[in-house]
């Protein structure tokens, strides 16, 4: 048994032990991004990205649609589950009043946002820089409802997790003549690790240590991308994955450098990229059957309100899909990237 997979099981232990005393590893996880963790809060929004509508939530506790993009659990529900909290940080603005809830976290992400401030504007979502104002605002609620010195080791403990870029390039580069006739995609992605060096330093300066980002995934091999880049060939779209992959190197450099700049900081990237990657390559060896096609609809595009309680083509049961909507994993796949995530993951709590 090498090293690390010895590592992994005392972690788990510790995992077990700590969660079955009711003690959750870090005092709070708070989430920023895009619709890979966007718990509801677009639900309060005036923008047509929502999935606060059957069939979203088909699978989760109570059947109930939360505003997941998800027939089920996020990767991030799972990793609240992993660290042992009882419950999901909830959406903010679910809940602006209820200072008690936020003790152990809360989720200020937003659908088609991103690190280019005007990808969410173009979709009335909430921008970074607005989600860190909330979180700031949050932050005097705690101050409130636990004190300064409690609220001052809730915020130095915790967990940050970070979900952005997607919507950057799928929602708005690849599909506006205004930037991709502008920029090479290099060229976007050095703007994107600008705004994205900005936001790290941002939270920093509101105190937090230990940020786990999530890398961009295999654009290229989501079922809606294939569908409106791909060349009818069912394969993955090429240039799509290189701009992935390309970000995703100056992700981990940009990363070091505020690594070794900003004292005391935990900065880890967690990788989907390639995880998800297996999945879509080989879905059988992981136990899916489907990965070109999502569950809901034709599987080939819908996301969003196009994937409702109408659409034709539903699966039944999404737990051999990797993928539940034309740009989102489904359940079963985000359990799986959530394990990889807690084992990238490990040096923010160990
Ligand atoms: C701070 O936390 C301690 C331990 O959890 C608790 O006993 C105390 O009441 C908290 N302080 C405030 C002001 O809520
Ligand atoms: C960047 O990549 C290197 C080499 O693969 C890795 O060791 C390092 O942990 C990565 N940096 C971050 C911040 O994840
Ligand atoms: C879907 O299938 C899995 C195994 O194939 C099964 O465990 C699960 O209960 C099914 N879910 C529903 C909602 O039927």
């Amino acid at each position: 048994m090498g090293y690390s997979s010895l590592f992994l099981i005392c972690f788990l232990l510790v995992v077990v032990l700590s969660v079955s005393n009711g003690q959750p590893l870090v005092p709070a996880l708070f989430i920023f991004g895009d619709s890979v963790v966007d718990a509801g809060n677009n639900n309060h929004l005036y923008t047509i990205v929502k999935a606060n509508f059957p069939p979203y939530g088909r699978d989760f506790k109570n059947h109930n649609p939360t505003g997941r993009f998800c027939n089920g659990k996020l990767a991030s529900d799972f990793t609240a589950e992993n660290l042992g909290f009882t419950s999901y940080p909830p959406a903010y603005l679910n809940l602006k009043a209820k200072g008690k809830s936020l003790l152990n976290g809360a989720n200020f992400a937003s659908a088609a946002s991103g690190y280019y401030e005007s990808t969410a504007k173009l979709y009335h979502a909430i921008p970074l820089s607005q989600q860190v104002l909330n979180y700031k605002e949050c932050q005097n609620i705690l101050v409130d409802v636990a004190g300064q010195s409690n609220t001052s080791s809730i915020i130095s403990g915790a967990i940050y997790l970070v979900s952005a870029g997607n919507s950057d390039f799928i929602q708005n580069y690849y599909i506006n003549p205004l930037l991709y006739k502008v920029y090479t995609a290099d060229q976007f992605s050095d703007i994107l690790l600008q705004s994205y060096s900005n936001f790290i330093k941002n939270l920093y300066a509101l105190g937090a240590r230990k940020i786990g980002v999530t890398t961009l995934p295999p654009m290229g091999c989501l079922p809606a991308a294939i569908t409106l880049f791909g060349s009818h060939s069912n394969e993955c779209v090429d240039r799509l994955n290189n701009d992935a992959i390309n970000f995703n190197k100056k992700l981990n450099t940009t990363s070091q450098s505020l690594q070794k700049t900003l004292p005391n900081l935990k900065l880890v990237l967690l990788d989907i990229y390639q995880p998800l990657h297996d999945l879509v390559t080989k879905p059988s060896e992981n136990g899916f059957f489907e990965a070109r096609k999502a569950c809901c609809g034709t599987g080939l595009l819908e996301t969003s309100i196009l994937c409702n309680h109408q659409s034709i083509g539903t699966c039944a049961n999404a737990s051999d899909y990797v993928f539940w909507d034309g740009f989102h994993p489904s359940e079963a796949a985000n359990k799986v990237l959530a394990d990889d995530l807690l084992i990238a993951g490990l040096s923010l709590f160990s």
